[in-house]
């Protein structure tokens, strides 16, 4: 029975060393289906880009001068937020954050998403077609795909640059920004008329979706505005405003992703309220984290290892693997070389991976970490999700061992068709399906299961 239990990586490794390949894909299926994923207090649902294109209320929408193509008139295929968000529970304070693959994030409010009234703006996602990409970015080789918010009547509600986040793969609803990030929130005693209040707001709207504020906030693309110093502690007097309004004029960047701030965006009264806010924070410098225990040290290392699966970032999985590690899975156990070359393959295979960590457990060296896998093979566009636990050791502060447990029928049974994907729903490892239903002689036939070659 061990070599039935083979599924996502650990079955691709093996189809490796047992020189299987997969059979080839139907054309139609050979890109990828990007997923985007909307994740909410409970649960999460996802969508595949055909999926969604394939969609009765899909409207063919034309802008001018979108953010992405200035100047020019695009043509988008795409459905409004307020369909997408039906149904997807939105607490009171809720605020609606769209995620970037390059570390972008917005967050906006829920009803002026759900909007679809002629009065106000109307936000729609628009969705590219994997078999017709749009134009790539001005000086970038990726497109704005897969997914890009866009907005009829802008103007209507006050819709700002920064709120056309693009390259999205994940919409989460979370509470309200000040709950989620205290330390980027002014001093309770100052006042609500006061410029600093319009100066944060300001903020959040036009540069909360790059920089953080005392670590906090959801964009990762600029550097933070406070720690450990804030920019006006550092910038002679008015070249901060000079570096807002225009960055070009105070340093040459021409790959900055920081556009010029024009009296268009920000009127005069809203760069003076930015400028109070960010004086006023840099005498609310965030105290720095105390020393994390070491137990909280080992769940890091754990996470970091595990997210570097989905970034496929190999110098992270890499950087938190022991010299002497022992990994293995069902149907392989192997070294540093071995779990390496896995991971090499499997990122040249697979896309688009989410790990879903739903806790980790620490006991002295030990760990257990459970999560929830879910990949998606560039050669089929099949998706699996398969719920799992990695059980190992630390050592001189890296992972020295990881044994891990990955039921292949749930993967394999998805990549066939047979399982829903329950994508970041629990209780894993099974999706709820009825069994008497399922036919998995299709997925346990003795041909599709080769002998693994011995590890190195
Ligand atoms: C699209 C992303 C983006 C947005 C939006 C953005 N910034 Fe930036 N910003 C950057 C990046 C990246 C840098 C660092 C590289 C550079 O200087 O261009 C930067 C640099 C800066 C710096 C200089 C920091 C230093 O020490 O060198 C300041 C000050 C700054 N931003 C303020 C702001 C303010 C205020 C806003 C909102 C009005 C804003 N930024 C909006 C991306 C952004």
């Amino acid at each position: 029975m061990r070599l039935m239990n083979l599924g996502g990586r650990a079955a691709l490794a093996l189809a490796v060393l047992a020189g299987l390949s997969a059979p080839p894909a139907p054309a139609a299926e050979a890109q990828a289906d990007p997923i985007l994923l909307i994740r909410h207090d409970g649960g999460a649902r996802t969508y595949s880009a055909r999926e969604l294109l394939a969609r009765p209320d899909v409207e063919e929408i034309a802008i001018a001068d979108v953010g992405a193509y200035p100047g020019q008139e695009m043509t988008f295929r795409a459905v409004t937020m307020a369909r997408l968000l039906e149904g997807v529970p939105m607490p009171r304070d809720a605020s609606v954050e769209f995620l970037a693959r390059d570390g972008f994030a917005t967050s906006l409010a829920p009803d002026i998403l759900a909007n679809t009234a002629p009065g106000g703006a109307i936000a729609y996602l628009a969705v590219e077609d994997p078999a017709r990409k749009w134009p790539p970015l001005p000086r970038r080789e990726v497109s704005p795909g897969p997914f890009y918010l866009v907005w009829i009547h802008p103007e209507l509600s006050g819709i700002g640059r920064e709120e056309w986040p693009f390259m999205i793969d994940r919409i989460e609803v979370k509470s309200s920004l000040e709950t989620l990030y205290p330390a980027i929130v002014p001093a309770a005693d100052v006042p609500d008329g006061d410029p600093i209040r319009a100066g944060f707001a300001a903020f959040a709207k036009n540069c909360l979706a790059c920089h953080t504020m005392n670590g906090q906030g959801p964009g990762r693309v600029g550097p933070d505005l406070n720690v450990p110093m804030s920019p006006l502690d550092y910038f002679a007097e008015g070249v901060a405003r000079q570096f807002i309004r225009d960055s070009q004029s105070v340093r040459a960047n021409p790959n900055t992703p920081m556009g010029p701030f024009g009296t268009d965006i920000l009127p005069d009264a809203a760069l003076d309220g930015i400028l109070a806010y960010m004086r006023h924070m840099a005498g609310r410098r965030a105290a720095p984290d105390p020393a994390p225990a070491p137990r909280d040290e080992i769940a890091a290392l754990v996470t970091a290892s595990l997210e570097s699966w989905e970034t496929r970032d190999r110098d992270q999985f890499r950087a938190t693997a022991h010299e002497d590690l022992v990994f293995a899975f069902p149907g392989r156990r192997t070294d540093l070389a071995g779990a390496l070359a896995v991971f090499d393959k499997w990122s040249a295979e697979y896309e688009d991976t989410k790990v879903y960590i739903r806790r980790i457990l620490v006991e002295g060296d030990a760990f257990a970490a459970e999560y929830q896998f879910a990949t998606t093979r560039k050669d089929t566009g099949r998706r699996s999700v398969a719920g799992t636990v990695a059980l190992g050791r630390v050592a001189d502060g890296k992972i020295v061992l990881i044994k891990e447990y990955l039921d292949g029928r749930v993967s394999r049974g998805q990549e066939a068709g047979l399982m829903p994907l329950d994508e970041g729903a629990e209780p894993f490892p099974w999706p709820p399906i009825d069994l008497t239903e399922v036919d998995f002689s299709k997925v346990f036939a003795p041909a599709s299961v080769a002998a693994p070659k011995p590890g190195p």
